[in-house]
């Protein structure tokens, strides 16, 4: 439950001031009642995928303590209703309990976003008496080999397994984010098993998405189609066998779809996240564009203020912005022209169709680029890190195992 506004509160009579003023935007483009705050960029692992900008705020940029709490406050205030601490490694922040507390005092749902391997079962239990109400772990594979290689971290699979066993222990929900590329799809039916093992609720097959650190390293991560074909039937088997034990999310990645997805549910409609700095972004990706600026939650404006009129927003909300072939098309209003970061990443302009459509004019040049990268076979790893990457050793490389 939202707490009660009061007229001491000058932020949230800010907030609704906005909402009013605003009301049939507003309408159209209420409040998302998720979000994102991404608290550090700093994690211990180095994933080729990251979907963080490969310019991360560095630590002595990232909020305080007591201005995460503020905007935890804010956005309860004016009807959030979950928030999910990402980062980064959220557990990277030595006041994680304290803020995931502090969600819960203001009503707000918490879902801890983690790698899990900086977590002690001391921690855990803290976090589970602060009132975390689920943890979603990453996993990078089903077995240490593949795993810790992907994420350039040893050791970290056990973890992973201990930390989810830990999570069900104190009876919390679990989810298992499984990042799939072309060097660990083979792994797919024994992740499957694995998420049941653990009693996860729901398992997401996620496809990675190419910008940011994943672009500079697509061609060691892009998938066969002949991996998408097996993932997809896989899925289709699992999700039938399944039924009642175990959620499955899975959609066909980018470059083999025939529709882009309706990324963010559109632009600047349903979510918004906080960047560990304190911007306030319409994707986890939005700073790969260069060319838009994003406000602050350390400027004068409320966060409503900044969701309804800062210019970022509403460069690509609804359909107005959009050129041909997206403006006469008959599903603009289904997937909001695909995703703004792809375009960027592809063409140049985020305002152009994102090149996941088959309507698009660069969609076959996109399909013939990821079967040319994936059937290179190039396969080293340039790992995210805060020095600007780090190409995997020739000797990492020999122990994939595949
Ligand atoms: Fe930014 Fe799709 S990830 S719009």
């Amino acid at each position: 439950m939202s707490p009660t506004l009061t007229d001491a509160s000058p932020v949230a009579n800010d907030s609704l001031a906005v909402l009013e003023r605003t009301r049939s935007t507003a309408e159209t483009y209420g409040i998302p009642l998720a979000v994102l705050a991404e608290l550090t960029h700093r994690c211990p692992l180095q994933c080729p995928y990251c979907s963080n900008p490969v310019e991360f705020d560095r630590a002595n940029s990232e909020l305080t303590t007591d201005e995460w709490k503020k905007v935890l406050s804010e956005l309860a205030e004016i009807g959030v209703l979950q928030i999910h601490f990402s980062g980064g490694e959220p557990t990277a922040r030595k006041d994680i309990v304290e803020l995931v507390q502090h969600a819960t005092d203001v009503g707000l749902y918490s879902n801890l976003i983690t790698s899990a391997v900086l977590l002690t079962r001391e921690k855990l239990e803290a976090l589970a008496d602060a009132g975390l109400c689920h943890v979603q772990i990453s996993f990078q594979g089903n077995e240490p080999v593949v795993a810790d290689r992907v994420g350039g971290y040893r050791g970290g699979h056990v973890k992973k397994i201990e930390v989810a066993r830990w999570t069900r222990e104190l009876d919390l929900p679990l989810t298992v984010n499984a990042v799939m590329h072309r060097q660990n799809l083979h792994q797919l039916g024994d992740i499957i098993e694995m998420a049941v093992d653990l009693d996860a609720d729901r398992l997401e097959v996620a496809n990675v998405q190419y910008y940011g650190w994943a672009l500079k390293n697509r061609a060691a991560l892009m998938p066969t189609i002949e991996q998408i074909d097996d993932t997809s039937r896989i899925v289709d088997e699992a999700r039938i066998r399944l039924k009642g034990i175990l959620d499955i999310d899975y959609v066909v990645p980018d470059y083999y779809a025939l529709r882009p997805k309706k990324c963010m549910g559109g632009w600047g409609r349903q979510f918004f996240n906080i960047s560990p700095a304190g911007k306030v972004l319409p994707c986890h990706a939005a700073e790969t564009i260069t060319g838009l600026d994003f406000e602050s939650v350390r400027s004068n404006h409320s966060i409503a203020w900044i969701w309804q009129n800062s210019e970022a927003f509403n460069r690509y909300r609804g359909t107005a912005w959009m050129p041909e072939p997206c403006q006469s098309c008959e599903f603009k209003e289904v997937d909001f022209g695909g995703c703004r970061c792809q375009a960027f990443a592809l063409t140049g302009d985020a305002g152009n169709t994102d090149p996941a459509c088959t309507y698009s004019p660069r969609h076959q040049d996109i399909f013939k680029l990821a079967e040319t990268e994936s059937s290179e076979g190039a396969d080293r790893f340039l790992y995210r890190n805060f020095k600007g990457g780090t190409l995997e050793t020739q000797e990492t490389e020999g122990t994939h195992g595949r």
